[in-house]
C-alpha cells in the first residue's frame, strides 16, 4: 500500500539587516516624499544590508534559527533550495555556501532557484516535490535577497520600493498526513519579461545591472495573477476563500495586497502585512511575513495558510499549507 507523504514546516527563522532606511532618509537623496511612498505603496521603512551582510550571510543566519526552532541539526538536512536573485557570486550557488556554514558537510545537495519575487513559492514547490516523492526527508527552503544591490539609487520609481532580508523554513516529511503543504501552483509567462527586469547580466552586458520596471503594468498583472493563483489553490483543494485563516502575500505594495484581499472578499485582518516595515524584499518577503505571524502567535496549529506571489518573468504562484 502506498502511504501519502506530506512536507510539514517544523521551524522558521529570519534575518533582517541592522540598518533601517526611512522614507525621509530617501527624500534627502531623490525627489520623493514620505507621503508619496506611504500613499502609493504602504512602505514606511526598509532594512538595507551593510558590509558583511551578504545574501549567504543573511540566509545562513535565518537557516540556523529555523534549524534551532525545528530541533534539527544541519547534519540532518538532505537538501537546501534557496530562492534568490542576488547571489553572492554568479556561481557557485549561494545555497552551497549555506550548506557548508550550517554543517551539512557532503550530505545531500544544495542549489538556488531564481524566480525573483515568486522565488520562495517556487523553492517551496521544488522542495515539496522532493519530499512527496520520498527522495528527501528534511529540507531547508530559504528566501534571501540583497535586492538593494540591484537598485539605481537615482531612480525614484524603483529605489523607494525594495529592501534586504532573508527567512527560512525547515520542511520535514510525515507519512499518512493530511496536513502540511497541501498543494503548490506555479506559473510564468516570458512574453512579459520586459515589464520588470535587470538591465545587465554575464552573457549580455557583463555587468550586474539595475532594476527597471513598468510599475503600472506590473501592478495590473499582480492583482489579476495573484487572485488567480489563490483561486486555483482553493479549487484544487475543494475550499473557499472563507476557509483561509491567513493570507500571506508577497509584500510589494499594500494597494496590490488590499485589491487581492478585496477580490477574495477577505477582511484585511486575515492578511499578514509586513510591507510597511520591510518594503519589497523579493524572495524573502513571504517567509519573513510567515515568520513574524508564527512568532507573534497569530498562526496557530491547524490554521489554513495561503501564500501567493508574483514577480519578474512574469512568474506567479501559490502554496496552501495546513499548519
Ligand atoms: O515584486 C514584484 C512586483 N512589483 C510590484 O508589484 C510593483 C508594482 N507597481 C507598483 O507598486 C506601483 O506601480 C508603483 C508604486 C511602482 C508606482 O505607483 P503608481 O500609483 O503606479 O504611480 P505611477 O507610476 O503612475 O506614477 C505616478 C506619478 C508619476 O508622476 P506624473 O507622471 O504623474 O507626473 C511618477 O513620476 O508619481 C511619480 N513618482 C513619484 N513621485 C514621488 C514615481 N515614483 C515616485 C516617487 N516619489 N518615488
Amino acid at each position: 500500500m502506498t502511504t501519502s507523504i506530506r512536507a510539514h514546516i517544523t521551524g522558521t527563522g529570519a534575518y533582517l539587516p541592522e540598518k533601517i532606511v526611512t522614507n525621509d532618509d530617501l527624500a534627502k537623496t531623490v525627489e520623493t516624499s514620505d507621503e508619496w511612498i506611504r500613499q502609493r505603496t504602504g512602505i514606511r521603512a526598509r532594512h538595507v544590508a551593510g558590509k558583511g551582510e551578504t545574501t549567504s550571510e543573511m540566509a545562513t543566519r535565518a537557516a540556523l534559527e529555523a534549524l534551532e526552532q525545528a530541533g534539527v541539526s544541519g547534519a540532518e538536512i538532505d537538501a537546501i533550495v534557496l530562492a534568490t536573485t542576488t547571489p553572492d557570486q554568479t556561481f557557485p550557488a549561494t545555497a552551497v555556501t549555506v550548506q557548508d556554514r550550517i554543517g551539512m558537510g557532503d550530505r545531500g545537495f544544495a542549489f538556488d532557484v531564481q524566480a525573483v519575487c515568486s522565488g520562495f513559492v517556487y523553492a517551496l514547490a521544488v522542495a515539496d516535490n522532493f519530499i512527496r516523492t520520498g527522495q528527501v526527508r528534511r529540507a531547508l527552503v530559504i528566501g534571501a535577497d540583497h535586492f538593494t544591490s540591484l537598485l539605481d539609487w537615482n531612480d525614484r520609481t524603483t529605489c523607494v520600493l525594495f529592501g534586504d532580508g532573508a527567512a527560512a523554513v525547515v520542511l520535514e516529511a510525515r507519512e499518512n498526513s493530511d496536513g502540511g503543504i497541501l498543494s503548490t501552483h506555479l506559473h510564468s509567462q516570458g512574453a512579459y519579461r520586459d515589464l520588470l527586469y535587470v538591465d545587465g547580466g554575464p552573457s549580455s552586458t557583463g555587468t550586474t545591472g539595475h532594476v527597471r520596471m513598468n510599475g503600472q503594468e506590473v501592478f495590473r498583472h499582480a492583482v489579476t495573477r495573484m487572485s488567480e493563483a489563490v483561486n486555483e489553490a482553493l479549487q484544487k483543494n475543494g475550499l473557499e476563500a472563507a476557509d483561509i485563516d491567513w493570507l500571506i502575500p508577497h509584500q510589494a505594495n499594500r494597494r496590490i495586497i488590499e485589491s487581492t484581499a478585496k477580490k477574495l472578499k477577505m477582511p484585511i485582518e486575515k492578511v499578514i502585512l509586513t510591507v510597511e516595515k520591510h518594503g519589497n524584499t523579493s524572495a524573502a518577503s513571504i517567509p519573513l511575513a510567515l515568520y513574524e505571524a508564527v512568532r507573534d502567535g497569530r498562526i496557530q496549529k491547524n490554521d489554513l495558510l495561503l501564500m501567493e506571489a508574483m514577480g519578474g518573468g512574469l512568474t506567479w504562484g501559490s502554496a496552501l499549507v495546513r499548519w
